[in-house]
Formats: structure tokens, sequence, C-alpha cells
């Protein structure tokens, strides 16, 4: 049976990227990186990927006139490794059509708090100084708006007293690690039907 290929696009640690990796040597998600991207030169996850090695290229922000130039280079890089699923693993740029309309529905992200709350940069910092109690990951299907798509799934997390950015998102990264891996199996699997924002899940 062929694997589902990924391209995973990640702006920096790249620990979203390790627990893929990890599960597909552990043989719980049956996918194969294709090839890693990042916006970032010295991005750890761009290392990762080489030391496998996996494909990994690097396409430089300041060589594009605009950031739909960008995403259509990124396209071309991810047309000639195969991909068939984008994978955002902590990837730090606005999508523009350029990437969205050849890869619509076949996007999927992961967000670090229960969306739609959260948004945007820095979602555990934003948790703790609005005060909720329960934050979390989210993870989604990418479409126009940021942070925005069909949701797949979600996985809370207690905010404790005390807490810091740093801890908070220790502990909701530690769920990240568990969500992603399962969902990109779903996917693989088929499993995944979208209907408008809804995400089913079917066996
Ligand atoms: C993760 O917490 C991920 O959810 C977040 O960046 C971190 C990347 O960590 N992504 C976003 O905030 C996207 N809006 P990693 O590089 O170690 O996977």
């Amino acid at each position: 049976m062929s694997r589902l290929m990924l391209g995973v696009l990640a702006s920096g640690r790249g620990s979203n990227l390790q627990a893929i990796l990890d599960a597909i040597r552990h043989g719980q998600l049956r996918a194969e990186v294709g090839v890693v991207i990042s916006n970032h030169k010295e991005a750890e996850a761009l290392a990762r990927a080489r030391s496998l090695p996996i494909p990994d290229v690097f396409i430089d922000p300041s060589l594009y006139a605009s950031r739909s130039d960008y995403d259509a280079a990124l396209v071309q890089v991810l047309k000639a490794h195969q991909v068939e699923l984008v994978v955002l693993a902590g990837y730090m740029r606005l999508l523009t059509p350029a990437l969205i309309g050849p890869y619509r529905n076949r996007i999927i992200n992961i967000h670090p708090s229960l969306l739609p709350a959260f948004p945007g940069l820095h979602a555990q910092a934003q948790a703790l100084a609005y005060g909720v109690k329960v934050s979390g990951c989210t993870v989604h299907f990418v479409d126009e708006e940021v942070d925005h798509g069909p949701i797949v799934a979600q996985t809370a997390v207690p905010v404790l007293e005390g807490d810091t950015e740093e801890s908070l998102s220790a502990r909701i990264l530690e769920q990240e690690h568990r969500l992603f891996p399962c969902m990109l199996q779903l996917y693989a699997d088929g499993k995944l039907r979208i209907e408008g924002r809804k995400v089913s899940i079917h066996e």
C-alpha cells in the first residue's frame, strides 16, 4: 500500500516534526515525510530532516517580491516531491491563495490554543493574560483566514495556578505531540470528511 506523502513546513524548533517522524518510525503513522521546508535557514527542523536524511529546503523570503510569489515557489517544491498533504508544524507565515488554492483541504495545522480562542502569535501568553482556566491545542484544516479552518480535533489542557508562558506551553506541547500524528493517521486512512466548517471521522 502506498504511503501518504507529507510535506512539512516549519519555521523553528521542529518538535512537532520530530513527533511525526517518531510516530512514523514506531509504525503509528503510515506516512512518509517527502520534504521539510522552512523560511528560516537555521531552523532546527531543517537540521532534523537533514540528519535522517530527508530532503530539507530553505526558501528565502527575501528573494520574493510578494508573499504570493513565495507561496508559488513553495508549491513548486511540494509538487516536485509529490506531496499529498501539507503539514504546518510551527510554520509562522501567513498563507496566500497561491498555496491554499492548489492544496485546498489538504493543508493541516496545529495551533497551541482551543480555537477560535487566541488565534495568531503567542497563543499561550494570550490565554494566560485573558485568565482562562482551560486552554489546549487544535488541529485544523487551513483556509484563507488565520487559524480559522475546519477543526479536526482539540485537546484541553488545564491552566494551573502560577503557570508561566513557558510552563503552559510545555504542557500544551506534550499534547500537540500526541494529537497531531494521530490526526495525520486518520487523514492517511481517508477517515476525515469535511463538510463546511465540520470535520467528521468515519470508520
Ligand atoms: C507549537 O506550539 C505550535 O503549535 C505553534 O508553534 C510551536 C512550534 O513548535 N504553532 C503556532 O503557533 C502556529 N500558529 P515546534 O517547532 O517545536 O513544533
